[in-house]
């Protein structure tokens, strides 16, 4: 009842070659890669060359962050009509490492998403506990209130066009993936959340990504699981053969 999402995070990686080549491989196999949406995620300096090289083909693209504002004095920003000048579709905003490294809040998180929403992007917003968080029992507590504020004033209406990751800040990049039993339990929570706040069919029509140490060997048994809704992938989403290898586990 939901289509699959697997979106490519390619991060502060690769240089404009290699971005439209691996741009291209994606394109060039994700017919093979079953009916999931795709999504690609490039640096914000190639998302013209990758939207060159992804025409024609099925996958989308999409920014790695975005500006609260419209435009102006705001050095270093990138804004929601600069994406969509670009044929950008998504926008992923509250990630980790934005949180973590750049001091993102979740009020930021949510001037981000009204903003991203009104403009007609489809944000992917991250939650995710710290492993000391999780340690302390505190992952439930600490994800309600990421989604609550990062969330704070997306309508019903609005909601249905936004995409939830899950990212366990301790399994990103590590190798160290969530069990099935932890990455179902959490995307069941913010499925519960999305509930209560919207309604039960809202809910059961958003989609849930799971991110964090994701890979061609392991994305079945996570994809499998009926919360989780599909990936949003780093490190695997380097190389079309495993980024599009996930797609196929999905299937
Ligand atoms: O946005 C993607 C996530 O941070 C996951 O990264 O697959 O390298 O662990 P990873």
């Amino acid at each position: 009842m939901r289509k699959k999402l697997i979106a490519g995070n390619w991060k502060m990686n690769t240089d404009r070659a290699t971005a439209v080549e691996l741009a291209k491989g994606v394109a060039a196999g994700a017919a093979e890669a079953g009916d999931a949406d795709l999504v690609v995620c490039p640096p914000a300096v190639y998302l013209s060359v990758v939207a060159e090289a992804l025409a024609g083909s099925p996958v989308a693209l999409g920014a790695q962050n975005m500006c609260c504002q419209d435009n102006g004095a705001f050095t270093g920003e990138i804004s929601h009509t600069m994406l969509t000048d670009l044929g950008v579709e998504y926008v992923i905003l509250g990630h980790s490492e934005r949180r973590t490294i750049f001091g993102e809040t979740d009020k930021n998180v949510s001037d981000k998403t009204l903003k991203a929403l009104a403009a007609g992007l489809a944000p992917i917003v991250c939650v995710g506990e710290l492993l000391e968080e999780r340690e302390a029992g505190k992952t439930a507590e600490v994800i309600r209130t990421q989604f609550e504020g990062s969330l704070a004033g997306v309508s019903e209406t609005q909601i249905t066009s936004v995409v939830i990751a899950y990212e366990p800040v301790w399994a990103i990049g590590t190798g160290k993936v969530a069990t099935p039993e932890q990455a179902e339990e959490v995307h069941a929570d913010l499925r519960r959340l999305l509930t209560e706040r919207y309604t039960a069919e809202i809910a059961q029509g958003i989609r849930i990504l799971y991110g964090g140490s994701m890979k061609p060997g392991n994305a079945a048994e996570l994809l499998a699981l009926p919360n989780v809704d599909g990936g949003l992938i780093g490190g695997a989403s380097l190389k079309p053969a495993d980024f599009l290898g996930i797609a196929k586990a999905g299937l």
